[in-house]
């Protein structure tokens, strides 16, 4: 979506629609001047018949009383309820209206006097308008030729120019993650996703090593080896290198889980919504956006992306539960539920990028356990974590970007929760119990005490029935993630 900043006055400013947000219970549109005595007059009936209630919109037309063709007043709900997210979800429902009346150009006022920082506004009605008009449309025979509008935000801000940027190429890295995620798994097999992070790698200066089901096997990755082995879809290892800080500096390390499609294994899931698990590889696709997002915002830092791709399937070669493999940091592991395969080439995927990279932290996200969404449901992703200073960090990125986080505990109980009788530990945990945080209590076997936070996206990388609708992620992947990790990175020098 084209989208610029401009400092006239909104009573100047010549214009499809004029677009001005106003508080519930308040009698005035935001920034909105006088126009001309008429319109005034029914802009305010306007404003009092929606009363500012969130996501109100009225649209006035101004029978060329005014150089803005028609004026929208659009309802931000109370004041002191104002988050950056109402800002982003009710511009999302502005840009959809302009865009099903198929016009073709708009401008909103910025609102000022509000208790939220300038930089951020913007930046949420940048990601409102650009992602609202997000669609899945390429195995469509017709697509929509609906041009998306262009769109001028009226600010005196100085550095708006330069915010509205970063936030297209943020917001564009999220739709990139949707489109990703959004592909069905017999189109993304393991070997599409490294073609695609061979692609940004290309494009943005990036090193990419793809590591071949051979490698992979005799590199010691035994859990990748293991899940990836009842497909005919050979497993990936993909491997990204951004590197723009100093020499010296030691790297972020980004793992995602990539499962291309999640049957379960010999441990088959049953048949209901099993077509949902082509999103087991979110993790990875967020990755592979932020990756993307960095590169072209050339942030001055050096982070490495692993993301273990397989296909998890039955057949008679697959590993089954009962197994016992050899992980690569060197640990044995016993396969009590093949369904249980994220935990195990996350596991690969961390110690491998421990090790090879010494990173300064490390971040993994996963749509991992069924548990997650029993525990937090469709809204909220859960972290668990080794430091309480670098959570601190992510839970402030979380609250600037609106993707919800909540951390849950893990101690020595957790641990012993994954200990084996026949190997050293185990991919299941106590039946039911604390489902997410013995699946974390797994991993935290391959991190060591390398700052560490761990995100389960089950609940949140996709749109599921009970997910809280916005205007901004309406079907499929949401990309859930990709705007918080790059925000934390954005602080990181
Ligand atoms: N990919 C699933 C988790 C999942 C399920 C995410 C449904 C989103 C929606 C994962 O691989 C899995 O199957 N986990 C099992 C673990 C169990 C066998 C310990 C689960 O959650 O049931
Ligand atoms: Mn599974
Ligand atoms: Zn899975």
């Amino acid at each position: 979506m084209r989208i610029r900043a401009e400092s006239v006055l909104s009573g100047k400013k010549k214009t499809d629609v004029l677009c001005a947000f106003c508080f519930e219970d308040t009698n005035v549109a935001i920034g909105l001047g006088k126009l001309n005595k008429k319109i005034d007059q029914t802009i305010s009936q306007s404003i009092k018949e929606i009363n500012g209630k969130k996501g109100k919109i009225s649209i006035i037309h101004s029978h060329k009383e005014s150089p803005s063709e028609r004026v929208l007043i659009a309802g931000l709900g109370k004041k002191n309820k104002l988050t950056t997210d109402v800002i982003r979800d009710v511009t999302g429902v502005i840009t959809k209206k302009i865009h099903e009346l198929k016009i073709k150009e708009f401008s909103i006022i910025i609102p000022n006097k509000t208790p939220i920082d300038n930089n951020q506004i913007i930046s949420s009605i940048v990601e409102g308008a650009n992602l609202s008009l997000y669609e899945f449309d390429l195995f469509k025979k017709e697509k929509s030729n609906n041009k998306e509008p262009d769109l001028t935000l009226l600010t005196s801000d100085k550095n708006a120019q330069k915010i509205i940027k970063d936030s297209i190429i943020i917001s564009d890295a999220v739709k990139f993650t949707r489109d990703v995620a959004n592909l069905p798994p017999n189109e993304c097999p393991p070997m599409k996703l490294g073609e695609i992070a061979k692609k940004i790698a290309n494009e943005n200066k990036m090193k990419c090593t793809v590591f071949s089901k051979k490698e992979i096997k005799s590199k010691g990755l035994g859990g990748v080896t293991a899940v990836g082995q009842g497909s005919k879809n050979e497993p990936k290892f993909i491997i990204l290198e951004y590197r723009n800080g100093k020499n010296e500096q030691k790297p972020i390390l980004l793992v995602g889980k990539a499962v291309t499609f999640d049957t379960g294994g010999i441990s088959l899931k049953p048949g209901e919504k099993m077509d949902e698990m082509k999103f087991d590889k979110c993790g990875g696709c967020t990755v592979l956006g932020v990756m993307k997002a960095i590169s072209e915002l050339k942030l001055p830092i050096n982070v490495v992306a692993i993301i273990p791709s397989v296909e998890n399937m039955p057949s008679g070669d697959a590993f089954r539960p009962g197994d016992i493999i050899k992980l690569f940091n060197g640990k044995t592991a016993e396969i009590l539920n093949t369904d249980a395969e994220g935990r195990l080439i996350l596991a690969d995927g961390l110690s491998y990028g421990i090790k090879h990279y010494q990173p300064s932290s490390v971040m993994d996200f996963a749509t991992l356990t069924g548990a997650c969404i029993v525990a937090l449901g469709t809204n909220v992703a859960a972290i668990v974590s080794n430091n309480i200073k670098f959570t601190s960090k992510i839970k402030a990125a979380s609250i600037k970007t609106s993707e919800e986080v909540w951390e849950l505990p893990i101690n020595d109980d957790y641990m012993d929760m994954v200990k084996s009788k026949v190997a050293d530990i185990k991919n299941l945990g106590m039946g039911r119990a604390a489902g997410t945080i013995t699946a974390a209590a797994f991993l935290a076997n391959s991190v060591g005490n390398v700052p560490w936070v761990h995100f389960d996206i089950a609940g949140t990388a996709w749109i599921q029935p009970s997910t809280k609708s916005k205007s901004y992620n309406s079907h499929g992947a949401t990309g859930f993630g990709v705007r918080l990790v790059v925000n934390h990175l954005m602080n990181q020098k």
